[in-house]
């Protein structure tokens, strides 16, 4: 990659199109140019993603599914419209697949649930790696706890690649579900979602992939993937806060029980006895986020106009430059240095608090994150407290990368 780049030169021309359509990066934040890199965390939305919610307050705003009325239709077509488009873009077999949720967090919370009621047993294993996201934890905790389950880890390596020989060794027909974050927040690895699937159909296991941050970076197919759900959060691809995907199998969404109860999920209610509606509706209680289903597909849809090998390239040269830039501070202690990695950089500076270098970089006008990412067992197998994060997005540029390296050099300096 650093060779392409040498080669070409960066293509400045390509971020600056983008950067357009984000009206928020035009702005100063602490008397500088604001660098926002602190994509993985939240990305920032394009012009017609925050059009389209404004237009569905401005001109439509009804509620869905309930009325005859003419507004009322309106919303539920789009909100609809929105269903078909995620089951195309993700590769789902029907658009039944497809139920709305509050984003990752909801829908693994849902899958685990409903798992953890209907599927799972005592002595039943789980298989969940070191580099999850706690919310790729906690809800499978609360599941083990209320069918007797056993929750076992597959470790990590010291360059953030997933232990595919122990996790084979993991593997036997106790194991029951494998839950893997396809590409992770806190290192960017992006990990051998098809295989890992593919070793756990060996033994009978269900899949759910956590695919938080792989939307923005790739297109994903989930019949390809073979997986049996798949939870995504439209607000790290482009796209509100709030509101995301579940992607289950047809056939396992009509044999598992409903999360929550409520409006919509029925199909008819007495004080005797309810009967469910069909999936996805079964899973989708109460009024949705409509705004922010109207949203997302606004997303998709800008995801979808954009040439994704493309980005693809440009992410990979930003990641390229920076790792090599920043390699030259001294004392610079990079974590997560898979080879198959997304724009995703997780360091430490030698001596010096995570914490302080993000405040005083803050105060030089640059976005990142740091801490543990919600990641605290992956930072334990580190024996670290947390990262400083710097998380690409097309809109970044090689300018910004140079600010972050002057701006770390005078942080070292004011800090040690
Ligand atoms: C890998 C991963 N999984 C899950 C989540 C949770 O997403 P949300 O808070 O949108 O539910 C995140 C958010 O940071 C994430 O990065």
């Amino acid at each position: 990659m650093a060779n392409t780049l040498e080669a070409t030169g960066p293509n400045t021309a390509f971020a600056e199109g983008i950067r357009k359509q984000f009206p928020l990066l035009n702005q100063q934040v602490n008397g500088r140019p604001l660098v926002y890199f602190d994509n993985a965390a939240t990305t920032q939305k394009p012009q017609q993603v925050i059009e389209a919610m404004n237009r569905y307050y401005r001109e439509y705003n009804s509620n869905v599914h309930r009325g005859v009325h003419h507004l009322s239709q309106v919303a539920t077509d789009a909100m609809e419209q929105v269903r078909n488009r995620m089951a195309d873009f993700l590769g789902a077999s029907r658009h039944e697949e497809i139920i709305f949720t509050s984003g990752c967090t909801g829908g693994i919370n849902l899958a685990a649930h409903i798992l953890g009621r209907a599927y799972l047993r005592p002595g039943d294993e789980i298989l969940l790696t070191e580099m999850e996201h706690h919310s790729n934890i906690v809800p499978w905790q609360l599941a083990a706890e209320i069918s007797g389950a056993i929750i076992k880890v597959i470790p990590v390596l010291e360059d953030g690649t997933l232990d595919l020989e122990a996790y084979q060794n993991l593997l036997s027909p106790r194991t029951k579900v494998v839950a893997f974050v396809h590409v992770s927040n806190a290192l960017g690895t992006i990990n051998p979602a098809a295989e890992i699937i593919s070793m756990a159909k060996n033994v009978g296991a269900l899949t759910l992939v956590d695919g938080a941050q792989a939307l923005a970076h790739e297109r994903v197919n989930v019949q390809d993937l073979n997986c049996d759900f798949y939870v995504t959060s439209a607000h790290k691809h482009y796209g509100p806060t709030g509101i995301g995907v579940l992607y289950g199998r047809y056939e396992l969404l009509e044999k598992l029980p409903p999360y929550q109860g409520g409006g919509e999920m029925i199909d008819r209610v007495t004080f005797d006895r309810t009967t469910y509606n069909t999936p996805p509706f079964k899973f989708e209680a109460g009024t949705p986020n409509i705004a922010g289903i109207i949203g997302m597909g606004a997303s998709i849809e800008w995801l979808q106009e954009q040439d994704i090998e493309q980005v693809k390239a440009y992410e990979h040269e930003l990641l390229a430059y920076a790792t090599r830039a920043l390699s030259e501070i001294d004392g610079f202690v990079p974590v997560g240095t898979s080879p198959n990695k997304a724009a995703v950089i997780s360091f430490n500076l030698k001596g010096v608090h995570h914490y302080d270098v993000g405040v005083l970089l803050d105060k030089m006008g640059l976005a990142l994150r740091t801490g543990h990412h919600c990641t605290q067992p992956l930072m334990d197998c580190y024996a670290i407290e947390g990262t400083v994060r710097a998380s690409f997005a097309p809109y970044n540029t090689f300018e910004e990368i140079d600010r972050l390296v002057e701006a770390l050099r005078k942080a070292q300096q004011m800090l040690s």
